[in-house]
């Protein structure tokens, strides 16, 4: 039997179509949640399943013991979008943090700075720098020398860095947290201090990088920002397990040979998938603009017509803010063919694909209003809101 880990609904998901999914049934569902962000491409992109079945009849994977085609200029790829110089490859999100904190720890300082409401990943590491209580309190002791700092608190910033300090890692917008922005002021004080303390300063961007919120990366949108170090990973290969962690050479400076390692990371097959990913999310960042723009008017619409308590959105990254709990609209929505998720308890998360389309859009909220209004109709939540 499986380890149950997780609350799911009843259905089972049996194929998908662009932003659709099907469940074993033949119902259909648009998908505003992608995997949490990984099918970022919807289902099924032609020019992806044309790559897998090409490389998984030459060669799935290699290990690390050896060179093959792809890694290199996905590397290079990488590495430019971000401004960066070198990359190590990964198979999750967790693990891409893991390979950041190393890198910092490795260069002989411990302290760490991370934001509070953050998260990070799930293993020890990853664990120690996420914000939220709830997530680390059954796995004590974390790792030792971590302060937590509030968001856009320019005060909490001054006075955590210290002359110990290895790194501050910050999502320039947070996700999992229920899409919150860490402004340009809070995000290049930040810099500045670390700079200052010969701190790395760590950009997370497994959930908002990619695409997600209109540029290549979410930190571009703050001119003069240039993180030490990138994490990407969920849509980086387009559902199969990717992750980079992306250095400037000061950052990789610490790690020789041998220091670090995985058996799976960068294998040729996930490799030449993300090379085709790259470049189609390049071709689609007008479109993401654009659509995000119209995400959000459409969202503002609910909170005027229906008085939901705040939208927030960050490119294709978008909460609705309740004042009462979110899954029985989480189950609602998906009983009337809408899949979203339900963070903190009261936010409503949106991570729609890059593929959307208008028409696409227009039917997410039409639903997210009807599930709203039925919410308030059936009373339950009309007192909260
Ligand atoms: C910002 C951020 N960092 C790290 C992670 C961890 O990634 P993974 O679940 O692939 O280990 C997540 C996962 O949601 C995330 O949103």
């Amino acid at each position: 039997m499986l380890l149950p880990m997780y609350s799911r609904p009843s259905i089972a998901i049996d194929r998908g179509d662009g932003p659709y999914v099907y469940d074993t049934n033949g119902r259909r569902y648009l998908d505003f949640i992608t995997g949490v962000g990984v099918n970022a491409l919807g289902h099924n992109h032609p020019r992806i399943t044309q790559v897998i079945a090409e490389q998984a009849a030459r060669c799935i994977h290699t290990s690390n013991l050896y060179h093959h085609a792809y890694q290199k200029p996905l590397a290079e790829k990488l590495a430019q979008w971000a401004g960066l110089d070198s990359v190590f490859f990964t198979n999750s999100g967790s693990e891409a943090i893991e390979t950041a904190l190393k890198a910092a720890k490795a260069r002989g300082k411990h302290h760490l700075i991370a934001v509070e409401n953050s998260f990070h990943g799930r293993t020890m590491g990853s664990l120690s720098i996420t914000g939220q209580p709830k997530y680390r309190k059954p796995f004590q002791p974390m790792l030792p020398g971590v302060d937590f700092i509030r968001p856009n608190c320019l005060d909490d910033l001054a006075s955590a860095f210290r002359k110990e300090t290895a790194a501050i890692i910050v999502e320039p917008v947070q996700g999992e947290g229920g899409i919150h922005i860490l402004t340009a002021p809070f995000l290049l004080e930040a810099q500045r201090l670390a700079r200052r303390y010969d701190a790395l300063f760590i950009a997370d961007e497994v959930q908002c990088g990619l695409g997600r919120t209109g540029t290549r990366f979410a930190y571009q949108r703050i001119s003069g920002l240039q993180p030490d170090i990138v994490v990407t990973a969920k849509p980086l290969a387009a559902g199969l397990p990717l992750a980079a962690t992306i250095f400037s050479h000061r950052a990789a400076e610490a790690l020789a040979p041998g220091m670090h390692g995985s058996t799976f990371g960068g294998g040729p097959l996930a490799c030449r998938v993300a090379s085709e990913v790259l470049a189609i999310i390049d071709e689609l960042l007008p479109d993401i603009r654009e659509n995000a723009i119209y995400l959000r008017e459409r969202l503002q619409e609910l909170l005027t017509i229906y008085g939901v308590r705040e939208i927030r959105t960050a490119g294709l990254m978008a909460a609705i803010q309740l004042n009462f709990s979110g899954a029985p609209l989480v189950e609602e929505a998906m009983r009337q063919g809408l899949l979203i998720n339900c963070t903190h308890e009261t936010t409503l998360r949106m991570l729609p694909p890059f593929t959307i389309t208008r028409s696409q859009i227009d039917e997410a909220c039409n639903i997210l209003g009807s599930v709203v209004q039925a919410a308030q109709e059936s009373g339950s939540v009309l007192a909260y809101l």
